[in-house]
């Protein structure tokens, strides 16, 4: 993980909850959660958790939730955060180094932390990794951008991505029944001209052969 994407995140890690409340909503992350049809016995991992965004919108519906993120201030946290729930786990790993065996968990999620990996598509082949045959990748993320000031202020590392690219990195995985298509919701960047434009975001579901 990059040293700026560490520091601007140690640095809101106790202000993430309200910038992200600001950006995307709850409405948004349990559609996608609903699409990815998971059994009620699911043990499941969120890369990239944060603050536990999506593990704590998880763990009411499966057995076991893993959060993982770089970053420890976030996960302390996520660790209040999701006191309530007893079957969430949560450690620091990097997104292309997850400390679980292969063909382990029946569903791997990530909301927003694609754009944040060096390498997207092998932040991909390390989940799909993660997944049993029949498990399900849950991706959502930014579309293709213009925001150059996210890269500077937000420490991102790809401004959104093409639909067509996600398609082929999930099948070139080793995904089939693979679905990009709109997410409900748009996030609200606010610039540093103080305008909100919101941009599109993609939910990209597929299933490991
Ligand atoms: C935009 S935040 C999204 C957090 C959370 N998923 C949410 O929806 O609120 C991106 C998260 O990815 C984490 N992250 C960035 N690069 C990472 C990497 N290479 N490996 C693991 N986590 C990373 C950051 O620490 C941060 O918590």
């Amino acid at each position: 993980m990059p040293n700026d994407s560490q520091t601007y995140f140690s640095n809101v890690a106790g202000q993430w909850d309200e910038i992200r409340e600001g950006y995307f909503t709850e409405h948004m992350r349990d559609s996608a959660i609903t699409k990815a049809k998971l059994p009620a016995n699911a043990a499941v991992a969120d890369i990239g958790t944060g603050t536990g965004f999506v593990a704590g919108g998880l763990a009411p519906h499966v057995a076991k939730v893993y959060g993982f993120d770089a970053n420890p201030d976030m996960l302390e946290v996520a660790k209040q955060n999701l006191l309530a729930f007893s079957n969430v786990e949560l450690r620091v790993a990097p997104g292309d180094q997850i400390p679980m065996p292969d063909n382990s968990l029946d569903g791997v999620f990530a909301n927003m932390y694609l754009h944040h990996a060096p390498q997207p598509e092998k932040a991909i082949q390390e989940m799909v990794r993660l997944l049993k045959p029949g498990g399900v990748l849950c991706i959502t993320d930014l579309d293709t951008h213009d925001h150059e000031w996210q890269r500077e202020q937000m420490a991102d590392l790809w401004l959104g991505f093409e639909r067509d690219d996600i398609r082929k990195w999930f099948e070139n995985a080793g995904l089939r029944e693979v679905d990009v298509d709109c997410a409900e919701g748009t996030c609200n960047a606010c610039g540093p001209d103080g305008k909100t434009d919101p941009l599109s975001i993609f939910v990209a579901i597929g299933r490991k052969g």
